[in-house]
């Protein structure tokens, strides 16, 4: 039996080269040997207040997007969180199995209400609670998350384990998924920060709808170092990120990017990292073209999507609700 894995990327926004290098193209991969979930988490979205026309164009442009950088709805279950009801039903259950004090330590919950304070609405509270119904809700054994997502993972084998202890077996405590080789894609102004596509400064960050002029001309201005070598090393992180993105790119080691630009100036540089990028999106950037240009098949794959994860989540939703002492 495959083990299963669940992901859950937010519908606003566009993926950006970290995300893709760092997350998404560790998903297709993973499609092979797991049973994968990857849910657009739209419920999630409106924690902050969203423009109705806007949200719903991103959440088709997301699912789309993930499909253009390779996820095959054939060989993993592609969805839209909202249109799969078990995630809401699930989250109420689980909400009457965590504490406020366990809510009220989320870094998140703190540095988000702190940036929307005229909006701390109760789901912005109770957001790591559907992150943890999201999970359990597939029996995922793990869970490929970043840095910033590990506190909601703890949580959630909290919840699951506690839920567990009361009603016996009926949820999968889920691990965190490391990739082997993850690549750390940082910001090209300040590269002690990870790119980011909410960070104010939209030079720090190439965006996978970024035109090749827009791309080239983030990466002409990306902050090098001082030192004049391309050299990867702790002292240049600039450099440094900038050699991991054209290795993740290209496949090359790192020591064979090194070398294939000894000599030159940073200048040179940093206009091939830029084209790297500009092929490598090339295609996918055509391919979401071709999807975002034919809504009725993309709503078509969504719906089969919505299906397919509705289908999969009733036994565990179903276990529950006889656990807990719902007439079933
Ligand atoms: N909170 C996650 C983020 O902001 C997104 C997410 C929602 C998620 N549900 C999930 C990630 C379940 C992993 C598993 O990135």
């Amino acid at each position: 039996m495959k083990q299963t894995i669940f992901s859950g990327i937010q519908a606003t926004g566009i993926p950006q080269l970290g995300n893709f290098l760092g997350a998404i193209k560790h998903w297709e991969r993973l499609s092979a040997d797991y049973n994968c979930f990857y849910c657009v988490v739209d419920l999630h979205s409106i924690t902050v207040r969203q423009d109705p026309a806007k949200l719903r164009q991103a959440s088709r442009e997301m699912l789309a997007w993930l499909i253009a950088l390779g996820l095959d709805p054939a060989k993993c279950t592609l969805y839209l969180q909202s249109q799969v009801p078990a995630h809401a039903e699930l989250s109420w259950i689980l909400n009457c199995f965590t504490y406020m004090g366990e809510l009220s330590r989320m870094t998140q919950f703190k540095s988000k209400s702190a940036k929307h304070e005229e909006n701390i609405n109760v789901g912005l509270f109770s957001y790591p609670v559907l992150q943890t119904a999201d999970i359990v809700l597939f029996q995922a054994n793990l869970v490929p998350i970043g840095d910033d997502q590990r506190q909601h993972l703890e949580l959630a084998r909290d919840v699951a384990g506690r839920f567990n202890a009361v009603y016996g077996d009926v949820f999968a405590i889920p691990d965190a998924y490391v990739p082997p080789v993850g690549a750390r894609i940082m910001s090209l102004q300040a590269p002690d920060k990870k790119m980011s596509k909410s960070d104010e400064n939209v030079n720090n960050c190439v965006f996978l709808s970024d035109s090749p002029d827009v791309v080239i001309k983030k990466f002409k201005r990306a902050v090098t170092d001082s030192l004049g070598v391309v050299k990867a090393s702790p002292g240049q992180p600039g450099v440094t990120n900038l050699l991991t993105i054209y290795s993740s790119v290209t496949g090359k080691t790192i020591a064979a990017c090194e070398a294939e630009f000894e000599g030159m100036g940073y200048g040179h540089f940093k206009t091939a990292v830029g084209e790297a990028v500009v092929s490598m999106f090339r295609p996918y950037q055509e391919k979401h073209a071709q999807l975002m240009a034919d809504v009725p098949y993309l709503d078509k794959i969504i719906a089969e999507g919505a299906a397919k994860a509705a289908a999969a989540a009733a036994p565990t939703l179903a276990k529950v609700k006889e656990a807990v002492g719902f007439v079933v």
